[in-house]
């Protein structure tokens, strides 16, 4: 097997050598700056023998002019480049480019990461080999992958330690970090992968896609597993947003899956890029996006996971906390953790558990359940069945459990084969992750009539010492 590895990396070795001396002539860094090349389909055309990537460097002392960075980089005697041996270095991993753009993105996230730890940047530009027909893309990734452990073997050789390797990939760019950390033996400190492609990955052996054998810990946050996205775990966490299928405020398309070879591509990525825009905003620090362990998005809407106790305690965090906030040991595979996102950044949501217990109904019936603050508003319908007596959901709100104020319950089964009277026996509200210390919000014993509305005033102060 290390025989193949070797086998291919001499193969390619000699081509990353060549598209080098190709690319020697190009700009000084100090005199312009670098920026990530567009391909257009004519020149996809005539030039298919070489993949042409390359790498930008950016750091905190050249946030707005990106560096190209090479070998030289590393090894030339004047030692102008910005890249510092000692600091840990995050590689940032584009995806497929349908139309042979450059990806909008990117110095947005770089800027993320440099907001919050001063580090190396290391973009790998490979939108020649990203673009155009998908199929053809991925059979590129590998090769991508084999050039990039190269330069990475030649960071080693000055100094850099493997561990301190962050790898950031979104979407096919996930997988291509995912071969890179495979070539390392899983070494590398840490594999990001932003909504992983599913296409031809699902149902891909571990050493063709992101596994959690990739490197020494793998998040991967999900958001679009019914289309574009990885509908299975990847990596030791894997955060599914609101399910990871379809996200808040992104309009879904019946046609998305169609249309992946197509132009039309461009405006239907919405819940597929999300997750970069969450991992961004989380990169920002504005709020917390904790992940709550638990089998299924059903047992989780359905109330059965409520804290973190599998993971002896301590909830995972979106972002660049070591491990994502995870103390258990040894570390977990594939958990799989779920929460609920608002639509727009920085994302974040309060998440409610809802227990309503009532006596035995005659007919099945429908509850609205409002929770209200001094300036907001939240509903939730709750579908009450005619074979159990206890109900749970999950709702998210704005704003922490101790800012609401008011609850208000409406029974709207107008129609005649709805449930009259309705008796609850109690409606509790509790915050997700459930702390030990927190004693949900109960109000017992009390009617429903149909139409009518019933409400209920906490009294409450929020304690945010
Ligand atoms: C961008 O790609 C074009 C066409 O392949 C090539 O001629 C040019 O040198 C590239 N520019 C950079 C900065 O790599
Ligand atoms: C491609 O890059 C060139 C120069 O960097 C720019 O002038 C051109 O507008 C770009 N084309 C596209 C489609 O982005
Ligand atoms: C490189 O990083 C180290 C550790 O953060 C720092 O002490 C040193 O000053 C940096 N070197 C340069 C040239 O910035
Ligand atoms: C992060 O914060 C910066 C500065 O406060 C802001 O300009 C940027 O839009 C924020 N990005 C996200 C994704 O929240
Ligand atoms: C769980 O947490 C406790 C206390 O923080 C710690 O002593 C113990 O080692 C942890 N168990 C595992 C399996 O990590």
């Amino acid at each position: 097997m290390s025989q193949e590895y070797r086998t291919i990396l001499l193969c390619v070795f000699t081509v990353f050598i060549t598209s080098l001396v190709l690319g020697v002539e190009k700009s000084q860094p100090d005199e312009e700056c670098a920026d990530l090349n567009n391909t257009t389909w004519q020149e996809y055309r005539q030039g298919r023998d070489k993949l042409q990537v390359q790498y930008l460097l950016l750091t905190r002392r050249n946030l707005d002019c990106a560096e190209a960075f090479t070998q030289e980089s590393l090894t030339s005697t004047q030692r102008t480049s910005y890249f510092n041996i000692s600091r840990p270095t995050k590689v940032i991993i584009h995806g497929y480019r349908a139309l042979g753009s450059k990806p909008s993105w990117v110095k947005e996230l770089a800027w993320s990461l440099l907001r919050a730890q001063d580090v190396n940047v290391v973009v790998v530009d490979w939108v020649y080999g990203a673009s155009f027909a998908y199929n053809l893309v991925v059979e590129n990734y590998k090769e991508v992958a084999v050039q990039i452990s190269v330069l990475i073997n030649q960071m080693q050789k000055n100094g850099c330690k493997l561990e301190t390797f962050h790898f950031i990939g979104v979407s096919l760019g996930a997988h291509v970090a995912g071969f890179v950390g495979t070539l390392f033996e899983g070494k590398i400190g840490r594999i990001t992968g932003l909504d992983p492609a599913g296409p031809m990955f699902k149902g891909a052996d571990t050493f063709d896609r992101l596994d959690s054998s990739d490197a020494q810990f793998v998040d991967a946050i999900h958001t679009d597993s019914d289309y574009f996205g990885i509908s299975i775990p990847v990596g030791h966490v894997d955060f599914f947003l609101n399910g990871g299928q379809d996200q808040t405020g992104c309009s879904r398309s019946r046609f998305a899956s169609i249309l992946i070879y197509f132009p039309v591509y461009g405006y239907v990525i919405c819940d597929h890029m999300r997750a970069l825009h969450v991992y961004m905003s989380a990169l920002n620090g504005s709020c917390p996006l904790i992940g709550i362990p638990c089998s299924s998005y059903e047992a989780f809407q359905k109330g059965n996971c409520v804290d973190c106790g599998v993971l002896n305690g301590s909830c995972p965090s979106i972002g660049l906390s070591e491990n994502s906030g995870i103390t258990i040991s040894p570390l977990p595979i594939e958990q799989k953790v779920y929460l609920l996102t608002s639509s727009k950044s920085p994302f974040c949501a309060q998440h409610i558990l809802l227990q309503l217990e009532v006596s035995q109904l005659d007919k099945s019936a429908e509850v609205e359940v409002t929770l209200r603050t001094e300036s907001l508003k939240k509903e939730k319908r709750v579908t009450l069945k005619t074979d159990t007596t206890v109900f749970r959901t999950v709702l998210t709100h704005p704003l922490p459990l101790c800012e609401i104020r008011t609850i208000e319950l409406k029974n709207t089964g107008a129609r005649f084969y709805r449930q009259g009277d309705i008796h609850v026996k109690s409606v509790c509200v509790s915050e997700i992750p459930a702390n030990r210390h927190d004693v949900p919000l109960c109000v017992n014993n009390f009617h429903i009539r149909r139409g009518a509305s019933w409400s209920h005033d906490y009294v409450q102060v929020c304690d945010y010492s």
